[in-house]
């Protein structure tokens, strides 16, 4: 495997690891953080897990799975997490999902982080097309997939079960050739 090491402006995208774990919970531990996630916040145990499978589906080929630590440039602290899943049936086609420590929000990392996923997709696994699902009600996902270039192209009703009751999901999407026009990371 050929670790993934890539950086923007003001983030970095790495490979994550155990040492990572306490981090990564500070961010997917906090209720902020899931209040539009389909999830509960999630325990430091849970977060261990997913580190060990994340490990794991580095390791495998072709790999799907790409669970990346965002790391500050200034400083190199995790900050966040980076999600992108290739499709079994659609390898051309991924889905990314993204969180960041409550403290780092409304700064434009979002924004960043979603613009350097953009790439690694694009540039470097030769993706043609990269896909989110959000929240109706999250609305920072939608200005920073928006600003991103991420165009908002329609509505999975009753998408996912969230505490007893259904929740439709909004997808963006991006594509290889409309983001050759647009990138700047
Ligand atoms: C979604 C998330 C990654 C956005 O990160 P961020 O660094 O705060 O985003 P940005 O600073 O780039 O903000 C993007 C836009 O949303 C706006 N915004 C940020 N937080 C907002 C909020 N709570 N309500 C309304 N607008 C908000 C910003 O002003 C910015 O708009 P602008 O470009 O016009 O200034 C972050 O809020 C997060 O980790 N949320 C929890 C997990 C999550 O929801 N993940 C996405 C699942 S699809």
């Amino acid at each position: 495997m050929r670790p993934v090491e890539i950086s923007g402006k003001r983030l970095g995208l790495r490979e994550v690891t155990p040492a990572d774990v306490d981090a990564l919970h500070a961010v997917y531990g906090d209720p902020a953080t899931t209040e539009h996630l389909p999830f509960d916040p999630r325990t430091r145990e849970e977060v261990e897990e997913i580190v060990a499978e994340a490990i794991e589906s580095a390791g495998v080929q072709p790999r799907r799975l790409y669970v990346l630590a965002v790391t500050d440039l200034d400083g190199g602290e995790v900050i966040g997490v980076a999600r992108l899943h290739i499709e079994a049936d659609h390898p051309h086609s991924a889905e990314i999902g993204l969180g960041l420590r409550p403290d780092h929000w409304g700064r434009g990392i979002g924004t960043d982080l979603i613009r350097l996923l953009l790439t690694f997709g694009f540039k470097h696994l030769r993706l043609h097309r990269i896909w989110g699902a959000r929240s109706p009600a999250n609305t920072a996902a939608q200005l920073a997939m928006l600003v991103a270039g991420m165009v908002e192209e329609g509505r999975i009703r009753h998408h996912v079960r969230v505490n007893g009751s259904w929740r439709d999901s909004i997808v963006h999407s991006a594509l290889e050739d409309e983001w050759e026009g647009q990138r700047d990371t």
